[in-house]
């Protein structure tokens, strides 16, 4: 089955989720070689763009073999909104999308992320400038349930935001005070779904293809997008795939995921420009989480990171696979 986000086609499937130093270029196509079906790169500022800040340009950069796939952006002006959508419309974006969820002080504090929230009209017209920039090119928008418990307002949000243009709504179940504690409230990006004609992106505690379900069948959402389930699980993509067409799934054993992890890590050493042992630090927390939950990985999750070559990494891995073979795992 598939889902249309305005004039672009998305398997209805599981998304993976923009992280802002983590969904790098590497981690998009470990997830994307999985079945994600679509992408959302790491937020951008809009004033950045604006300024042509070097940074900028990387993060825009949109390749073949990644998509669909949308360009996040973050700003507080609809002028500098409009602008910098019409740059990163060079990079040829499938989609764009708007940051309204950040909660981190420095991004909330220039009145952008989620301290739109706050402002349903600045966010309004911060989307119809982008839209109109932006053509025929959709523009969809990332809210959470609103700024505090006692301010849950995606519902009107999304309602004005569809007013605006946007083509599809990212619901992330939790207000900007809880940043990412707590539970995510999936009852919110149900009332969003049943408040607006724009397909809805649920988002929130999507750990495995079980919760994944859940939350299809709960909220009743057109799409659902992961992000900390994926942390050195690409897998889930694969897992929930499966399940959604009633096929048997069989989750990859030790060896099989230390392959993956020296894969993904070739990955970063190759499209970073800088050198092995400093895109390994890149590496280093991906590193990490493919080690999660077996024996010894706490352990061995330190060792990570200390890692400062591909050499190191592979005998690492080729020893959490043995410490897991003695251990009959
Ligand atoms: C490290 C990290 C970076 C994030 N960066 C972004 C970002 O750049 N843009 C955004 O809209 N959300 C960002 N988020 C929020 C996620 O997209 C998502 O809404 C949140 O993690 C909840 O989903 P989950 O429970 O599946 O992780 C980030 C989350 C994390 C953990």
């Amino acid at each position: 089955m598939t889902l249309n986000i305005g004039n672009v086609s998305i398997k209805k499937t599981a998304v993976l989720a923009p992280m802002a130093g983590v969904a790098d270029r590497a981690y998009r196509l470990m997830c994307k070689k999985y079945g994600a079906s679509y992408l959302v790169s790491e937020m951008v500022s809009a004033k950045g763009i604006c300024y042509s800040d070097r940074k900028t340009a990387e993060l825009c950069t949109v390749t073949d073999s990644e998509r669909p796939m949308a360009v996040q952006l973050f700003g507080s002006e609809p002028d500098f909104m409009a602008e910098a959508v019409k740059i990163v419309l060079q990079y040829s974006p499938d989609i764009i999308d708007i940051n309204m969820g950040c909660p981190v002080p420095k991004v909330v504090s220039t009145g952008a992320g989620s301290a739109l929230m706050k402002d349903v009209g600045l966010a309004a017209a911060i989307t119809e400038s982008a839209v109109k920039s932006a053509g025929n090119v959709p523009v969809t928008v990332k809210i959470r349930s609103g700024w505090d418990s006692g301010h849950i307002n995606a519902v009107e949000m999304a309602k004005a935001l569809e007013s605006s243009g946007a083509s599809a709504i990212a619901v992330h179940g939790r207000t900007r005070d809880q940043f990412y504690s707590g539970e995510a409230d999936w009852n919110v990006i149900r009332d969003v779904k049943n408040a607006v004609k724009i397909p809805v992106i649920g988002n929130g505690d999507v750990a495995d293809a079980e919760s994944c379900v859940e939350m299809y069948e709960k909220t009743g959402c057109d799409l659902v997008m992961i992000g900390r389930g994926t942390y050195g699980n690409p897998f889930i993509f694969s897992e929930i795939e499966a399940r959604l067409n009633g096929r048997e799934y069989t989750p990859p054993d030790v060896s099989e995921k230390m392959r993956v992890m020296l894969e993904h890590i070739r990955l970063i050493i190759s499209i970073s420009e800088k050198t092995e042992e400093l895109a390994m630090h890149e590496a280093r927390k991906n590193a990490a989480w493919y080690m999660n939950g077996y024996y010894g990985s706490a352990k061995f999750r330190g060792r990570c990171y200390q890692l400062s070559s591909y050499a190191e990494a592979e005998a690492l891995a080729e020893e959490f696979v043995c410490l897991q073979a003695s251990k009959g795992l």
